[in-house]
């Protein structure tokens, strides 16, 4: 199988570009020239100019936490893909569990968001992910599945090529209450099935599906061995340079 592995870091609302600068040079002097995994850093809009100027040359990458899903106009606040793009960013995290909880996004803004990534060159990785009380009531799946045919709904099997999946429980995220490695594979296999379905078997091989909710230094190898997770979403830990390094370097 062709797939890559993807460490991303989702720093989400922390580090001033002073700090970004500093911890990035940590991160690129642990990570630079690594191959087993891709290794994304997904930084605060603010901070994008310094995390470019410390990780250009190096194969560490910069992401952003959300992004427009028009190309410019009266939208106060928000940040077009034209703009990420000519900041040198590479990825962008879209429908976040947080901003689908506080910022009012929804399946259809994802999707919007995710094709206006993939129209601009950027890769997208899409955030899916269920509630506990969904969980309790046992619909997992059925939430899981929504989100993503919605997420995807009028993306081609072409630009899924630049889409990667984290299956975020929201139960999980920030918690320190992981899903067990059974629970998170289960839930990725049945993401890789339903893309299967959706665009065939190629594009479902070739994609990747991260794990995210408190992965971190101590359970990320044994969550990473596990046949359908190719990579991790990681919050907390990505915010101290050895402890996202012992996670880049659990990829086998
Ligand atoms: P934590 O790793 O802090 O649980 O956060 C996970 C997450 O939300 C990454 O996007």
């Amino acid at each position: 199988m062709a797939r890559k592995y993807i460490i991303a870091g989702n720093w989400k609302m922390n580090k001033t570009p002073a700090e970004t600068k500093a911890l990035l040079s940590e991160m690129v002097a642990k990570n630079n020239g690594k191959t087993a995994c891709e290794v994304v850093l997904c930084v605060p809009a603010i901070d994008i100019p310094a995390a470019i100027e410390v990780t250009a040359g190096t194969t560490v990458k910069v992401g952003a936490q959300n992004v427009h899903f028009k190309d410019s106009g009266a939208y106060t606040g928000e940040i077009s893909a034209q703009m990420l793009r000519e900041s040198g960013v590479e990825y962008v995290i879209i429908g976040h569990s947080e901003r689908r909880q506080y910022f009012g996004e929804t399946d259809e803004t994802v999707n919007l968001r995710t094709a206006q990534a993939l129209a601009n060159g950027l890769k997208a990785i899409v955030c899916v992910g269920e509630t506990l009380a969904e969980r309790k009531d046992d619909i997992t799946f059925e939430v899981i599945g929504i989100q993503i045919k919605r997420a995807f709904k009028g993306i081609s099997a072409e630009a899924m090529a630049n889409v990667v999946i984290a299956y975020e429980p929201v139960w999980a995220i920030g918690t320190g209450e992981t899903a067990t490695n059974e629970q998170a594979e289960e839930v990725c296999m049945f993401i890789r099935g339903l893309i299967a379905e959706l665009y065939g078997t190629d594009v479902a091989n070739d994609i990747t599906v991260q794990y995210g909710g408190s992965m971190n230094a101590k359970n990320a190898a044994d969550l990473l061995a596990m046949d359908n997770i190719d990579g991790g979403l990681i919050g907390g830990a990505s915010l101290k340079s050895e402890d996202f390094t012992v996670i880049v370097d659990s990829v086998k």
